[in-house]
């Protein structure tokens, strides 16, 4: 169903017969957290409730050309050279629909559904769409069964997704169920297991120096207010239920074949502009947004590209594959047997 924007307590429509998708649920109890804490899925979808309808600007998600560009390199860098556009697309873990609603701006599929465990990411994906004009439905859903038909999506893609699903290979089979034989599927911006133990490290290092700097009286206007601080630190707590997995390329490659995958491939990006990357995005957490301004995002932006380059025209060609931060995976579901 395409949701309205102006829906506030439901994603779907209400038909008769029509399956209802539960309510985005932005402000859990302290039972709801303390609960989630056992409870992977039921993090996952407090923390994103909670996050969604500011989610594009903690992780300055644009629908312009700047992170078309950016989805479709992804895209092409694994999946690149085949013929496009896809008919129809889905896409697992939506969120604000950053990957989607980008490649499909970028001419790599015509229709889209999107799918989350959360529904308040599920009806922004959907306000995001309808503002693109962008012919997408969606549903609130769980990568490891997904509520749609054997063999009906083109391509099925996901960013940032894998690493939250308990059961990934359940997922990948979920996949390939949905796919119609010789459909792709193309799954970016996963955390290796050595990239994600820098950017941790690097990002816990950033936080510790920026909010003990931040208590010197002359950097006062530097310092968010201790309540927001607070407030980051409990939901870092929560992050750490919901980020259950770190990828070796290898073995996610094992995992998509073991799942009935053909083809496949993973591929990993960013060295230099991830050791760059999470301070600068921790520092931006960590301060005022008001503090930085154009210059600021200049450097963050110019710094991540140029870093981009060289690890893919230096750094590529002698650093080990596993220690680039983003893993990337495509495959193709094999056609049926005559
Ligand atoms: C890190 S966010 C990425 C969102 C978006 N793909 C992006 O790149 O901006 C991960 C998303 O996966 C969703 N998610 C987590 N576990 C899921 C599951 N089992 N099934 C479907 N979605 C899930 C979360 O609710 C969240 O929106």
């Amino acid at each position: 169903m395409t949701a309205s924007p102006t829906d506030d307590t439901s994603v779907a429509a209400t038909a008769p017969g029509d399956v209802v998708d539960p309510a985005p649920r932005p402000h859990a109890t302290a039972e709801e957290v303390e609960a989630a804490r056992k409870d992977t899925k039921l993090a996952q979808v407090l923390y994103h409730d909670w996050e969604a309808e500011t989610y594009d600007d903690k992780w300055s998600i644009s629908y312009d050309e700047r992170c078309i560009d950016y989805a479709k390199g992804r895209f092409d860098a694994v999946a690149g050279d085949l013929p496009l556009p896809y008919e129809r697309a889905l896409e697992l873990g939506c969120g604000t629909g950053f990957f989607l609603l980008n490649l499909m701006q970028g001419g790599v599929a015509k229709t889209g559904s999107v799918t989350d465990l959360s529904p308040g990411m599920v009806k922004v994906a959907l306000r995001n769409a309808e503002h693109l004009g962008l012919e997408v439905d969606g549903r609130v859903a769980d990568a490891e069964r997904i509520p749609y038909d054997d063999n009906t999506f083109d391509l099925v893609v996901g960013h940032a997704v894998l690493h939250h699903i308990p059961d990934v290979e359940q997922s990948l089979r979920e996949v390939l169920r949905v796919l119609k034989p010789g459909g792709r599927f193309v799954f970016a911006g996963e955390p290796s297991t050595v990239g994600n133990f820098y950017a941790r490290w690097l990002g816990r290092a950033t936080w510790e120096a920026t909010t003990t700097v931040t208590k010197l009286p002359f950097l006062a206007d530097w310092r968010r207010p201790q309540e927001e601080l607070d407030e980051s630190s409990r939901a870092a707590a929560l992050e750490a239920v919901v980020d259950i997995h770190t990828f070796d390329p290898t073995d996610l490659e094992n995992m998509a074949k073991s799942a009935g995958g053909t083809e496949v491939r993973a591929i990993t990006e960013e060295f230099a502009a991830a050791l760059l990357g999470w301070p600068v995005r921790t520092f931006e957490a960590a301060v005022p947004p008001e503090k930085l301004g154009w210059g600021w995002a200049k450097f963050a932006f110019g710094g991540f590209k140029t870093l981009s380059w060289v690890d893919e025209k230096v750094l590529k060609h002698i650093v080990p594959r596993n220690f680039f931060y983003n893993v990337m995976i495509t495959g193709v579901k094999p056609e049926a047997k005559k």
